[in-house]
C-alpha cells in the first residue's frame, strides 16, 4: 500500500522538491503540501507538480493552539500515514504532536543534539567545529530533540561561511530526507516506546550515519 504523506513547509522547499522527485521511486505519495506562509517558492513547486496545497498563515490566529487545531483539521481530512516537516519553521504544540505521534518526521540542519533551533551553521563555525551536517528525527514534544533516525555530515573548511556551509548541508539533506521517508514508506522504520526501529533493530542514540 502506498504511503500517503502530507508535507509542511515555510519557505523555498528544496527538501520538498527532493521528496517530490523521489516519491515515484520510493512508493510514497504526497497528498498535500501545507505552508504557514503565503507566496513561498515551495508552494510554486507543489503547484507545478499538481500536488494539492494550502496556506494557513499563523499570523491570522490568536494563539498557537488555534493554529495547530486548524492545521490538525486539514491533516485529519487527508488521514496520511506520515507528516513530513520540510523547512517548517513553526513549533507544533503537545496536542498536535500527540494526535499524530510516531508519524511526524523533521529534518534539521545540524548534527543533533548539537545546535537545536536556528542559526545552526554560524553556531558550528563559531564553535570551531570540524564537521557539521543534517539530522532526520521523529518529532516529539520539545524543539529538535526527538529520537534521531539518521545523520549525514560535511567537513568544515577554513574558508567556509554560514552560507557555504548551509549549501553543503542542504545538498546532504536532499539525499538524506528521501532516503529516510522511503524507509518509513516501506514499513522499515518505526518509533515504538520512544525507540527508533529500523528493520526491527533499535538504532543507537545518534541514529544511522549515512553517507551520500
Ligand atoms: C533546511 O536546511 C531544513 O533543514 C531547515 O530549513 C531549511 C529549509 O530548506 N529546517 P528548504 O525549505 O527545504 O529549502
Amino acid at each position: 500500500m502506498t504511503c500517503r504523506v502530507v508535507i509542511l513547509i515555510s519557505g523555498s522547499g528544496t527538501n520538498l522538491q527532493a521528496l517530490i522527485d523521489a516519491a515515484p521511486k520510493l512508493d510514497f505519495k504526497i497528498e498535500m503540501v501545507v505552508s504557514n506562509k503565503s507566496g513561498v517558492l515551495g508552494l510554486k513547486r507543489a503547484k507545478k507538480h499538481k500536488i494539492p496545497y494550502k496556506v494557513i498563515e499563523h499570523q491570522s490566529f490568536d494563539s498557537r493552539e488555534e493554529f495547530d487545531r486548524d492545521l490538525s483539521a486539514i491533516i485529519e481530512k487527508i488521514n496520511p500515514n506520515l507528516i513530513v516537516l520540510a523547512g517548517f519553521m513553526r513549533i507544533l504544540g503537545a496536542e498536535f504532536i500527540s494526535k499524530f505521534q510516531n508519524h511526524i518526521l523533521n529534518i534539521h540542519p545540524s548534527l543533533l543534539p548539537k545546535y537545536p533551533g536556528i542559526n545552526t551553521h554560524q553556531r558550528a563555525l563559531d564553535a570551531g567545529d570540524h564537521e557539521h551536517g543534517a539530522t532526520v528525527h521523529f518529532v516529539t514534544e520539545g524543539l529538535d530533540c526527538g529520537p534521531i533516525i539518521a545523520q549525514d555530515s560535511v567537513l568544515i573548511n577554513s574558508s567556509d561561511t554560514a552560507k557555504t556551509l548551509a549549501l553543503k548541508t542542504l545538498e546532504k539533506e536532499h539525499v538524506l530526507y528521501p532516503k529516510v521517508v522511503g524507509w518509513f514508506a516501506a514499513g522499515r522504520l518505526k518509533l515504538e516506546n520512544g525507540k527508533v526501529l529500523l528493520d526491527q533493530k533499535i538504532l543507537p542514540p545518534n541514529g544511522i550515519a549515512t553517507s551520500s
